[in-house]
């Protein structure tokens, strides 16, 4: 996979968003610090420079049905990742990745349409070396260094993860989703009571598994409904 560094830019998935049209499927952004990193649901991806911050871009082979698998795919590539350096986590139904229930990844997949879909983007943020995070988000977050205790090269963590995405996405493509059983047996949401906003809708349910297609099963008022990634936020955070 071909990676292009930046010391500095804007955010890395802004960047692929710019510039996919002469860059060739697989290509990686990294940046050693993002100015205005993006998180999901319009949220901003806040970085001192410790965390290490990426973007897959993805051109060929487009499965539009299948795409919103992709941050599960991700999340079992850091996943495996982490287990490469000792540390064993849980996948966060749809785009986390926790260890001892807090936060240490966020996945934003994102996709370039014009008449159809020209690219998907597949932006990664992992809390690698940081040892504070600002006070409203102290309690639910974490990094490998403070669960390590060791400080860890960024660029080292980059190619194991890149190495690790490249093993199940090309599984992926042959319709191998070997990948689901890492998300399915590390679920960290399975059994828990949740609230969620369904279309406007706040609905309370209780978390059964994730579905081989990548939805969450859950049971509501005893009866088991499935929920893609697209159709709901989980409003607390657990
Ligand atoms: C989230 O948890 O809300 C998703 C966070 C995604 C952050 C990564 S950092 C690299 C890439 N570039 C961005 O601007 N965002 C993603």
């Amino acid at each position: 996979m071909p990676i292009i560094y930046f010391d500095e830019i804007d955010s890395t998935n802004s960047y692929l968003k710019r510039e996919y049209r002469g860059l060739a499927d697989r290509t990686v952004v990294y940046a050693k610090h993002q100015t205005a990193g993006k998180g999901r649901l319009g949220r901003t991806w806040l970085d001192d420079g410790s965390s290490l911050t990426f973007s897959i871009l993805l051109k060929d082979r487009l499965d539009e049905k299948r795409a919103s698998l992709l941050p599960l795919l991700v999340g079992a590539s850091v996943y495996n990742a982490f287990l490469a350096y000792g540390v064993k986590s849980s996948i966060k139904w749809p785009n986390d990745v926790l260890i001892d229930g807090r936060k240490c990844t966020g996945i934003l997949l994102e996709a370039v349409t014009e008449k159809k879909l020209e690219a998907l983007i597949i932006g990664i943020g992992i809390n690698v070396n940081n040892i504070d995070f600002p006070e409203d988000i102290k309690k639910k977050a974490t990094s490998l260094r403070l669960v390590t205790g060791k400080e860890i090269n960024r660029e080292e963590l980059l190619q194991t993860c890149l190495d690790k995405f490249d093993e199940l996405y090309s599984g992926y493509l042959d319709k191998d989703d070997s990948f689901m059983k890492i998300v399915k047996d590390n679920s960290y949401l399975d059994g828990k009571d949740i609230t969620l906003n369904y279309y406007g809708e706040n609905r309370k349910c209780k978390v059964m598994s994730i579905a081989e297609d990548g939805r969450l099963e859950v049971l509501e008022n005893g009866k088991v409904d499935y929920l893609s990634s697209g159709e709901v936020t989980l409003t607390k955070n657990y």
